[in-house]
């Protein structure tokens, strides 16, 4: 098998390291490229570089394969906790029951927010972006645990900051919502478990007492536990880069938050459902969309479908679209919505335009559906997007800062812009 690879430049060869991962997947490591021969790789959207080598998340896009330390999702978003997610992804194991005990109560300990940080709420507008108010308060953060972002932390103190991000996150995110709707917080309980407290610091109020129901609880851990890593997608990519700049997680994890906002990327989950909603308006012409879909000049996409990596069904829609049945089935309820995604998914899946392209639902594409359901407001699909995907920014950010060393991040370009030229004084311009 070779392990090196040669590259012929200007009549000269030269050899690189073929770098292999423990799922056969192969590289070539071209650190030397540009010393060697003064050349540098291309390669816009990085659909064909690796950044980083990384034992947290394997995904295989063509056989729609995606295992978190290598169990596969389908064996954890049955039954495995969120806070189990946590800390499988962050310490690379699965906890032992005392392990997932003391976790757990660190939660609980870590689930009030600094109260001075309601003062953000209340001067940030009300119609704006759940998004924009997440971001600033995970940023804030820093300002209010400022011991937690001395340079080269600890392990403690690593441990700390990631369980005080995980936990807080879901109260930020609950009393934004509650803020918007003029609604008195809801502050987290220490007798309720992460999915509980998160609905009940949600829905609950003191007119309206809400029933936590255990099938909702269920669809909520899935969608959480389906969310809780990527490997190296947008946001993810994001977070690894301001922390290589040896960023503090609060300021890193904001920055991802903020990459995840983008309609391409977590912004989708809120995208489908308005797409959905639109088509139904306008009286369900499914065919009208798709045929935009294919149309370039329209520059209009089909939310929820396609992927950079995956070149098969999505394993998280598949899991997602049946979990969306399920409960359905179970609340005894309907939503005109699913039907239509599901015609909308039967009619792409036979066109040959996405057959070609390799086309398929992706995780936003029923995860919308599921939310709603639960009650959630569409602006706050993103927001529970980045709550799920939390452990796996900061299982990424922890596993950068305890490779070899940190490189920053800093990739090159080929400038195209102007040569050497003269500057011209305001007078003569
Ligand atoms: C997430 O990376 C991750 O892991 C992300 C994520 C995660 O867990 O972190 O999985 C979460 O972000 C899922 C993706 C959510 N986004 C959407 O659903 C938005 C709609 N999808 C796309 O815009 C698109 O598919 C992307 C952004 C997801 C992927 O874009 P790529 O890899 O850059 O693909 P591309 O734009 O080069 O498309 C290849 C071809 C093009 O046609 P041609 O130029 O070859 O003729 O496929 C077409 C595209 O026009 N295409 C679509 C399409 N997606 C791709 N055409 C219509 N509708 C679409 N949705």
């Amino acid at each position: 098998m070779d392990t090196k690879a040669k590259i012929i430049i200007e009549g000269k060869t030269y050899e690189y390291p073929i770098v292999t991962g423990t799922e056969g997947e192969k590289a070539i490591d071209i650190s030397a490229l540009r010393k060697d021969s003064g050349y540098i790789t291309l390669d816009v959207g990085y659909a064909n570089t690796g950044s980083c080598t990384s034992n947290i998340t394997f995904l295989d896009g063509e056989k729609g394969i995606l295992r978190y330390r290598g169990i596969p999702i389908e064996d954890l978003s049955d039954t495995a906790s969120f806070v189990e997610i946590c800390f499988l992804l962050i310490y690379g194991h699965l906890p032992t029951k005392i392990e997932l005990e003391k976790y757990s109560e660190a939660f609980t300990k870590q689930s009030m927010i600094h109260e001075g940080m309601k003062s953000f709420f209340d001067g940030y507008p009300l119609t704006g972006h759940p998004m924009g108010i997440l971001s600033a308060m995970i940023g804030s953060m820093a300002g209010y645990y400022p011991e937690l972002i001395k340079p080269n932390p600890s392990k403690e103190e690593i441990d700390l900051i990631s369980v005080e991000l995980l936990s807080k996150v879901r109260t930020i995110a609950a009393f934004a919502y509650k803020k918007s709707i003029g609604e008195p917080y809801v502050y987290p309980r220490h007798d309720l478990k992460y999915v509980p407290n998160f609905l009940n610091m949600m829905f609950n109020s003191p007119t309206k007492p809400y029933e936590i129901k255990p099938v909702i609880v269920n669809a909520l851990r899935t969608f959480l536990v389906l969310h809780a890593d990527h490997e190296q997608n947008c946001s993810t990519s994001t977070v690894r880069l301001v922390g290589s700049g040896l960023a503090n997680l609060f300021a890193s994890v904001s920055a991802g938050v903020n990459a995840l906002w983008g309609s391409l990327h977590g912004g989708a989950n809120q995208a489908v459902i308005e797409m959905l909603q639109k088509i139904q308006t306008e009286g369900g012409d499914i065919k009208k969309y798709v045929d935009m879909a294919k149309d370039k000049n329209s520059k209009f996409r089909l939310m929820g479908f396609g992927h950079r990596v995956y070149k098969n069904y999505d394993p998280r829609a598949k899991i997602l679209k049946s979990r969306a049945d399920d409960l359905f089935r179970e609340l005894n309820i309907s939503d005109p919505l699913l039907d239509l995604a599901k015609k909308l998914e039967d009619i792409a899946l036979k066109d040959s335009y996405f057959i070609e392209r390799k086309l398929y639902p992706n995780v936003d594409f029923y995860s919308g559906i599921i939310l709603r359901t639960i009650g959630i407001p569409l602006n706050m699909f993103p927001v529970m997007f980045a709550i799920g995907r939390m452990p796996g920014w900061i299982a990424h950010w922890k596993e950068m800062l305890e490779g070899a060393e940190v490189k920053i991040g800093r990739p090159r370009q080929i400038y195209t812009g102007n040569n050497v030229r003269k500057f011209i004084p305001i007078e003569q311009r």
